[in-house]
Parts: structure tokens; sequence; C-alpha cells
């Protein structure tokens, strides 16, 4: 019975059929972490801005990195500089201490991970991290952090699914032997 089920779906013309997603959505929708400001991705990319004006990968580096609080002040010392949060922003600014954003994507410590070779194999931030145009506050919303996720991505690129490429062998030091 279910096999027929299965059958009747798969579309008359099955080559045509739209590929899987990349990188699928989480099973379940995951609440937004509260964050320190309330931060909207849809009005800072409304108003033209891009990823890489706040997010950028320093060399030696593998992370995207969070902007530095200079590059928010270009803006609000004057827009919306009266507003409850650009006057938490600027005490930030003025104090030096860094804005503690709390992350919303982070792999399991150990994982062999950088954006970079991502981003120059010609992977689009969109893929892994979804549209983020209309987003208010991050949530997960993708299922990036899954290695059945990393490796269907990497068979279908014919990117490296070796365990040593996202693994390193533990050591003799990290086996208590040393
Ligand atoms: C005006 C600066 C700015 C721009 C432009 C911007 N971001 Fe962000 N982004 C932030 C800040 C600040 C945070 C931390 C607060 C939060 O999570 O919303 C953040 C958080 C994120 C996170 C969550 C990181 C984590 O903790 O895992 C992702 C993913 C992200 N941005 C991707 C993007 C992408 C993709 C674009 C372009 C479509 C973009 N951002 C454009 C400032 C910016
Ligand atoms: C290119 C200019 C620009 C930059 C850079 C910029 N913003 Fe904004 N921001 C805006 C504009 C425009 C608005 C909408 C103002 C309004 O609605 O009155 C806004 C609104 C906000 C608000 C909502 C204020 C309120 O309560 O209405 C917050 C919070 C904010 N920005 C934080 C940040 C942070 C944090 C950064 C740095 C990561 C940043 N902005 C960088 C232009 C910018
Ligand atoms: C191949 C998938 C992939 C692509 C493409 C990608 N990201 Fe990510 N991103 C991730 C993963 C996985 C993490 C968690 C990394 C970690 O734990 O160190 C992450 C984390 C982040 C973070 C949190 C800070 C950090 O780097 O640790 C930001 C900000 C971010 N990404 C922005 C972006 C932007 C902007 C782009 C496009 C220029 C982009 N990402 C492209 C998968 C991706
Ligand atoms: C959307 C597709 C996609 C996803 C998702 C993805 N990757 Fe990749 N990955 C690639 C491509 C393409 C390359 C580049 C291969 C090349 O340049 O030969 C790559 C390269 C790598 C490399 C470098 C391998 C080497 O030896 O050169 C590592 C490490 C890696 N990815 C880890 C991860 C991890 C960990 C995840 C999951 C958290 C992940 N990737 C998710 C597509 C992806
Ligand atoms: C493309 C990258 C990639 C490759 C290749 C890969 N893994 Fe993973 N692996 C991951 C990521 C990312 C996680 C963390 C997943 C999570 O936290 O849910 C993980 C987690 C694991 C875990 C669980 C560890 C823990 O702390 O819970 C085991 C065991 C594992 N991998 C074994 C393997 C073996 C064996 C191979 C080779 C057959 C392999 N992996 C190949 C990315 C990879």
């Amino acid at each position: 019975m279910l096999l027929f089920a299965l059958m009747a779906t798969v579309p008359a013309n099955a080559q045509q059929a739209k590929p899987a997603q990349r990188v699928p959505d989480t099973i379940a929708p995951q609440p937004a972490p509260v964050q320190p400001l309330p931060f909207s991705h849809k009005t800072h990319l409304a108003s033209g801005m891009t990823c890489t004006n706040c997010h950028i990968n320093p060399d030696p580096g593998t992370a995207m990195t969070f902007p530095v609080t200079a590059t928010c002040m270009s803006c609000h010392l004057t827009i919306a500089n009266n507003k409850p949060a650009i006057i938490r922003l600027r005490e930030f600014s003025d104090s030096g201490e860094k804005i503690p954003w709390v992350r919303v994507y982070q792999i399991t410590p150990g994982v062999s991970w950088s954006h970079r070779v991502h981003l120059d194999a010609g992977l689009q931030c969109e893929t892994c991290h979804g549209d983020l145009s209309q987003t208010e506050a991050v949530a997960k919303t993708k299922a990036i952090e899954a290695m059945a996720v990393c490796i269907s991505c990497h068979q279908e690129h014919e990117a490296p699914v070796e365990c040593v490429s996202c693994h390193a062998w533990p050591t003799d030091q990290d086996l208590g032997f040393e």
C-alpha cells in the first residue's frame, strides 16, 4: 500500500522535478535567542546594505564575524539616535565593550569548518542561512549543523567525504596515552 502511495506521488516527468533543497529547513521552528539589542536584518537589508558590509571573513580565519560597533555608529550617530535601543548601542560604543550577540548557528567543537572554502566554491549565504530579507530576529531555520547535511552536499559537489576531511584523528594525548 505504502509503495503504491509513494509511486503515485512521483511526478510524470521526474527529471524535471525540483531538486531537493541542498540545506533542508530545521524540522521544528526554533525560537530566536534574545539578543542584547533588537537588531533586524529586514530593516537593514531594506536600506540596501549587503551581507559583507557587516560580515567579513578575516584571513586567516574561518568565521564570518560580527561587525565592529563603529560600523553601526557610522549611521546611528545620527539615525534614530533618540531611540532607547540606539542609546544602548551608543553605550556599547562609548565603553568599548563588545556587543555580546548570542550565537544562532554553532557547529560541534572540533569539526573542521571554514566559511572561506565554501564561499570560494561559489556557495551563497542564502543556501545555508536562508533568506534573511524578511527576518526581524535571526532564528535557526536551516539544518546546517547536521553531519548528514554536510555530507549530502559534499556528495552532490564531489567535495571530500572522507572522515578526516572534517574530523581529525585523536592524538595519543587526546586518548590519554601520553
Ligand atoms: C547592518 C549589519 C548587518 C548586515 C547588513 C547583515 N548582518 Fe547578519 N548579523 C548582524 C548582526 C549585528 C548579527 C547578530 C544579531 C543577530 O543574530 O541578529 C547578525 C547575525 C547574523 C547571523 C546569525 C549568526 C549566528 O549567530 O549564527 C547570520 C547567519 C547572518 N547574520 C547572516 C547575514 C546574511 C546572510 C546577510 C546578508 C543577506 C547579513 N547577515 C547582513 C549584522 C548584519
Ligand atoms: C547604513 C546605515 C546603518 C548601519 C550601518 C546600521 N544601521 Fe541600524 N538602522 C538603520 C536604519 C535606516 C534604521 C531604521 C531607523 C528607523 O526606522 O527610524 C535602523 C534601525 C536600527 C535599530 C532599531 C531602532 C529603533 O528602535 O527603531 C537598531 C536596534 C539598529 N538599527 C541597530 C544597528 C546595529 C547594532 C548596527 C550595527 C551592527 C546597525 N544598526 C547598523 C541604518 C543603519
Ligand atoms: C556552506 C554553508 C554556509 C555558507 C555558504 C555560509 N555559511 Fe555562515 N555559517 C555556516 C555554519 C555551519 C556556521 C556555524 C559555524 C561555526 O560554528 O563556527 C555559520 C556561522 C555564521 C555566522 C556566525 C559567526 C561565525 O562565522 O562563526 C555568521 C555571521 C554567518 N555564518 C554569516 C554568513 C554569511 C554573511 C555568508 C555569506 C557571505 C555565509 N554565512 C555563508 C554555514 C554557512
Ligand atoms: C551547500 C553545500 C555544502 C554544505 C551544506 C557543506 N559543504 Fe563543505 N564544502 C562544499 C564544497 C563545494 C566544498 C569545496 C570543495 C573543493 O573546493 O574541492 C566544501 C569543502 C569543505 C571542506 C574542505 C575540505 C578539503 O579537504 O578541502 C571542509 C572541511 C568542509 N567543507 C566542511 C563542511 C562541514 C563541516 C559542513 C557542515 C557543517 C559542510 N562542509 C557543509 C559544499 C558544502
Ligand atoms: C563534511 C564533514 C563531515 C564528514 C566528511 C564526516 N563528518 Fe562526522 N560530523 C560532522 C559534523 C558537522 C558533526 C557534528 C554533528 C552534530 O553535532 O549533530 C559530526 C559528528 C560526528 C560524530 C558524533 C560525534 C559527537 O561528538 O557526537 C561521529 C561519531 C562522526 N561524526 C563520525 C564520522 C565518521 C566515522 C565519518 C566518516 C565516515 C565522518 N564523521 C565524516 C561532519 C562530518
